[in-house]
């Protein structure tokens, strides 16, 4: 929404949430906005207060808006029918509800929040049963920037996929949207396609990506029984233009808030069709992924003979990538939790996350009567200058640029993103 303020001086762009507290940074200093995400601050400093605006009013923002983009998490659904795969529709639907009541004008809604297949249909039920008579539009726009690199993405992107329907006033609405990102954006790279169609595409697209990424990883196992090496693997096959060369980087595992959550989605929606052989094929994607998470940890507990009770472990990176501070689905997570289990002392450092993230991120694998013995045995650094290199191990989880000149000559280093040396795990000692 900063990059379309920033684009289109003239559209008004009024960014609401629930959220007190986060709507505050949003008016705040720029260097403590939400989200960490390079030029982003930029973007903010000269938008903010000329047509980009934060707000908690959503009533009145809903009431003025033309068009609005609803942008709420779909998370994996927890409870009920479809728990652990399908998207938890919840907050899609009272976001439809609170725009059925408010709206006394004809709306376009955008589906911005990656949704499964046919959602279109069950938000245009919910405005229309529970609207007052005016007419919305449901257009999909499905956004596919990755963090760390979302502004160049946004401003240089490789497509832009807006959905519609066929009828006249569906395809009035596609328009008006298409002018929108014409602003910066060659109309070539503007695709338009029916609303099914580009719904599934994200789910689709981010499928086929984590893909390419266990298909390398599952690899990397392999190479390390043969002697071959992953990443002179990964440089031959992304040689063939047919493949290319992106996302074949063998790693501990892929993280984040989207990649594990849209497959599971899209293996739910591939049984809810019966379609039983291919939801399988997809689930494997997320199988392999946990299957090398699981396989880094392992590899550090069997080094050291199935024990790590005593034994330091460095944990050098915490984001789920390099350059964002979102630790969401963190291989690094599972990593220190089998770690932390097995009796390892830990020291934990990322250049971005939050001490208290990182706890939080814990959490979830805190045995109630353990909590505080567990705790006792991690230590959140806020500084690189603080890690103590008495350790017996370090695993290095992200690949931030400030780990890439560190010297670990003496040290015995588990890189499990393939920055240290060409092979994956690169043991600088014993
Ligand atoms: C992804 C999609 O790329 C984006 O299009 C979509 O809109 C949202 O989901 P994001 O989750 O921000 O974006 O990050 P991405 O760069 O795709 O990386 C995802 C994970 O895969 C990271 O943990 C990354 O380290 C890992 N990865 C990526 C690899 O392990 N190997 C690779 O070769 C590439």
């Amino acid at each position: 929404m900063a990059v379309i303020a920033l684009k289109c001086p003239e559209i008004n762009v009024t960014v609401v949430d629930l959220n007190a507290d986060r709507i505050a940074a949003w008016n705040g200093p720029l260097e403590n906005l939400p989200i960490y995400e390079p030029g982003l601050s930029a973007v903010v400093m000269e938008a903010r207060g000329r047509n980009l605006f934060f707000s908690t009013e959503i009533n009145s923002a809903i009431d003025k808006a033309e068009m609005i983009f609803m942008a709420v998490n779909t998370p994996t659904k927890t409870e009920g029918e479809g728990a652990g795969m399908a998207a938890d529709m919840k907050y899609i639907e009272s976001c439809a509800k609170t725009i059925a009541e408010v709206a006394k004008t004809d709306k376009i809604v955008v589906e911005k929040s990656t949704v499964p297949i046919r959602t279109a249909e069950r938000i245009k039920e919910i405005l229309d049963h529970e609207g007052n008579g005016v007419h919305f539009e449901i257009l999909s726009n499905p956004e596919f920037l990755a963090e760390g690199t979302a502004i160049n993405d946004l401003l240089d992107t490789d497509r832009v996929l807006i959905g519609g329907d066929s009828t006249t006033s569906g395809q009035k609405a596609v328009q008006e949207l298409v002018d929108i990102y014409a602003h910066w954006i060659a109309p070539e790279k503007i695709l338009t396609t029916n609303v099914w169609s580009s719904e599934l595409s994200k789910l689709a697209s981010n499928a086929m990506l984590a893909q390419r990424i266990s298909s390398i990883n599952s690899l990397s196992a392999l190479c390390e029984k043969t002697g071959a090496d992953i990443n002179e693997l990964s440089k031959a096959i992304g040689m063939d233009h047919r493949i290319g060369p992106h996302f074949l980087k063998a790693s501990v595992g892929f993280g984040g808030s989207c990649f594990q959550k849209d497959i599971l989605n899209l293996v739910y929606l591939c049984r809810h069709y019966g379609l039983e052989e291919v939801a399988e094929y997809w689930h494997q994607v997320v199988k392999i992924n946990d299957y090398q998470k699981n396989r880094f940890a392992q590899k550090i507990i069997d080094h050291f003979g199935g024990d790590l009770t005593g034994k330091k472990i460095a944990i050098l990176g915490w984001a789920f990538k390099a350059n964002t501070n979102d630790s969401r689905e963190s291989p690094a997570i599972d990593v220190a939790a089998k770690l932390l289990r097995a009796g390892a002392v830990l020291q934990i450092y990322d250049p971005m996350v939050s001490k208290e993230s990182i706890f939080r991120d814990i959490d979830f694998y805190w045995e109630a009567s353990k909590i505080n013995e567990l705790k006792s045995r991690i230590t959140v650094l806020d500084s690189m200058s603080k890690l103590d290199f008495s350790f017996d191990a370090a695993a290095l989880l992200t690949e931030w640029q400030e780990f890439k000149n560190l010297d670990f000559s003496n040290q015995l280093v588990f890189d499990g993103r393939g920055i240290l040396s060409s092979s994956f795990y690169s043991i600088g000692k014993g």
